[in-house]
Formats: C-alpha cells, sequence, structure tokens
C-alpha cells in the first residue's frame, strides 16, 4: 500500500548523531517516489509516498516475478563541510537506467522524471544524509515490468520507484578469488546493463568467495576465462610497473560511474596514463604493483591479494598502494567540494 506523503506521514525517530556507521541496509525513512508507466498515459506525474510500511503491489502475472524486467541504478547524496547536500553526477545514473532498460526491452523515465524524482526523495529525507564524512545517503532508483505477462514479452505496465537509506562502506576486504566455476557475463549478453538478473547470478560466486575468505568473485571473460571483467558489484583496476593505471575496456562489464570518475581523475588530475584495454589475470599477477575496485556503494577498495587457481598472489608488496589511496582521495574531495570540479559532476540541492 503506499500512503500519500504529507506533514502527518509517520516519521521513523531518528536516534543518531552518525558517529556510529550506519552499515548498508534497507532503511525505511520519510518518503519515497512511485510512478507508472502505460501505453495509454505514458509516464504519469510521480509523487512522493510515506515510506513506512510502504508496499508495492505487484500482479502476480507481473513480468518481472517470472520475467526478470527490473533495472536499477544507485547514488548517493553527501553533506560537504558547510552542510551543503550534494549529488554526484545523477544525470549519468539517469542515462544509464535508460540504456539498462532498452536492452531488456522496457519503458524508462526521461532523464528530467529520474532527476526530478532523485532530487525530491533526497529533499524529503534530508535529515537522512549523514554528517559530513560520516556516510552517504544512497538513493535506490528502481524501474520494473509490473504489468502482467503470459508469454515471454514485455510488459505493457512500468513501475519507477526511488527510495534511500543513510549508508556507510559496502563490502570492504583485500582479497579476491577467480572462481575456476563462475563467470558474470557472456559475450552480447546483459553484462553492461543494470539489471537485476546479473546481480542474482552473482549470489553464489559471491557465497562461494565468502567461504574461502575472499571479499568477492574477481571474474574473467566467458569466451576465453583469462581476461578480467569486474566483481560481483565493482569494476576492476590495476596500476602496473610502468605506471599506467589500466582497466578493462566496456563490452560485457557495467559502464560504472565511478571507474568512469577515476580514469578521469587518473588521467586529468594526476596526468598518468591510463589505458581502457583486455587486462589478463597473468598479466595482473605478473605487472600489477597495485588493483582496486571501485562503485559506488564500494567507492574504492585496495586489492591486495587473489587468488588463482588455488593460490594467493601478493599484488606488488601484498599492500594496499599509494596511488590508489590519492585517487580515492582526490575523488571524495572533488564529491565533497574541496577539489576544482572541471567536469560539473557535483549537483547541490536546495533544501
Ligand atoms: C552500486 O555500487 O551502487 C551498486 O549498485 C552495487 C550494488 C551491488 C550495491
Amino acid at each position: 500500500m503506499l500512503q500519500p506523503f504529507t506533514e502527518q506521514s509517520p516519521r521513523p525517530s531518528q536516534a543518531t548523531d552518525w558517529d556510529e556507521s550506519p552499515g548498508f541496509d534497507y532503511k525505511e525513512l520519510d518518503a519515497l517516489w512511485v510512478t507508472k508507466w502505460t501505453p495509454e498515459s505514458s509516464w504519469q506525474p510521480g509523487q512522493l509516498y510515506a515510506h513506512q510500511g510502504a508496499t508495492l503491489e505487484l500482479s502476480p502475472g507481473a513480468n518481472v516475478l517470472h520475467y526478470g524486467q527490473a533495472v536499477f541504478e544507485g547514488l548517493k547524496a553527501r553533506r560537504t563541510r558547510n552542510d551543503k547536500a550534494v549529488l554526484f553526477r545523477p544525470i549519468d545514473n539517469a542515462r544509464r537506467m535508460r540504456a539498462s532498460s532498452s536492452r531488456l526491452m522496457m519503458e524508462a523515465p526521461p532523464v528530467q522524471d529520474f532527476l526530478q524524482a532523485v532530487t525530491a526523495v533526497v529533499r524529503a529525507n534530508a535529515r537522512w544524509i549523514p554528517r559530513y564524512r560520516k556516510g552517504s545517503l544512497y538513493i535506490r532508483p528502481l524501474l520494473v515490468g509490473s504489468g502482467p505477462a503470459l508469454g515471454v514479452r514485455p510488459a505493457q505496465e512500468y513501475t519507477f520507484c526511488v527510495f534511500a537509506s543513510p549508508v556507510g562502506t559496502y563490502m570492504g576486504g583485500n582479497r579476491v578469488i577467480v572462481l575456476s566455476t563462475a563467470h558474470r557475463a557472456a559475450p552480447y549478453g546483459t553484462g553492461a546493463a543494470k539489471v537485476a538478473g546479473n546481480y542474482a547470478a552473482s549470489l553464489l560466486p559471491q557465497k562461494m568467495a565468502k567461504s574461502l575468505d575472499c571479499a568477492d568473485a574477481l571474474y574473467c571473460d566467458a569466451r576465453e576465462d583469462r581476461y578480467i571483467e569486474e566483481l560481483s558489484g565493482a569494476n576492476f583496476f590495476a596500476i602496473l610497473h610502468d605506471g599506467t593505471v589500466v582497466t578493462p575496456a566496456l563490452g560485457s562489464i557495467l559502464p560504472g560511474i565511478t571507474r568512469d570518475s577515476i580514469l578521469t581523475v587518473a588521467r586529468e588530475v594526476f596526468h598518468w596514463p591510463v589505458a581502457e584495454r583486455r587486462v589478463s589475470i597473468d598479466e595482473i599477477l605478473n605487472e600489477a604493483v597495485e588493483a582496486f575496485y571501485t562503485g559506488t556503494a564500494a567507492v574504492l577498495s585496495p586489492i591486495t591479494v587473489v587468488n588463482y587457481r588455488g593460490q594467493d598472489h601478493p599484488i606488488g608488496d601484498g599492500e594496499a598502494g599509494p596511488r590508489a589511496q590519492m585517487l580515492l582521495e582526490a575523488l571524495d574531495e572533488i564529491q565533497l567540494q574541496e577539489r576544482p570540479d572541471y567536469w560539473d559532476w557535483v549537483v547541490e540541492i536546495d533544501e
């Protein structure tokens, strides 16, 4: 059930001064946004609903339940030192949702509608943006085929929902494993789209990785099983002996917004050589002095050990490297308006 969000809507009490990390969990906050698309009305004007007790009603025939028409996004609102609320590259999330949706033959909200929904959700839940450097408000735009289908065909109704949750760090852990029994994506598959099914398929490899004391699986390509692709929910990077920052080329991997930001910062702020190309596991084990993974949720985390074919391989000296740290700090400072934002990535929200 959804109840319009009003002054009288129930609001959870906020007994936090943000000194404790909020973790990374679904929480019901003050308000969420929902709107629908049908062939007759196209996208209806969306609105805020009370988040407390909110549920989405779905027909048992909803396409998403049978055939998996579901895509999502993730972005963060943070507080600057001056207590301004800022978003990072929301237009890129809007565009990527449209690209992901087109892969699954889904109707997606226009970029302006997406931005309106995200902004409204951040404003309505602004008290849940953690204090400066104490975490973020993670915003989750979600689009599902809610219309019924029995035969395999696109839904005739789509539901777009945006909710938010305060978060701290996601993942963590510096040891990853290349599993001999898991690939994330196939050529011409859905690897480049942010579709829910990619993440469902990563649950088992993630569990296997964790049972072997690794933070996550590091996937190689499905064709030759030797070129690195990414982790379950984060992109892969390495720094080679000659100083080049390398990351797997786009194709069957997620075009991460943090991935693109790190490439840009490496190239344009630090003037380091950067390469997006095929990166073999052998090259990483022999040539990398640093490695790390990136994502909106994961931010940037060093990889110090890669387990491959049953053996641990330290990367460089097996410690977190200085250049990954420089990239992390620069990105963080850009996001918090403490470094020039030459690319207009940061969007201030009027509260
Ligand atoms: C994100 O980084 O925002 C993601 O969507 C990854 C997800 C596994 C939490």
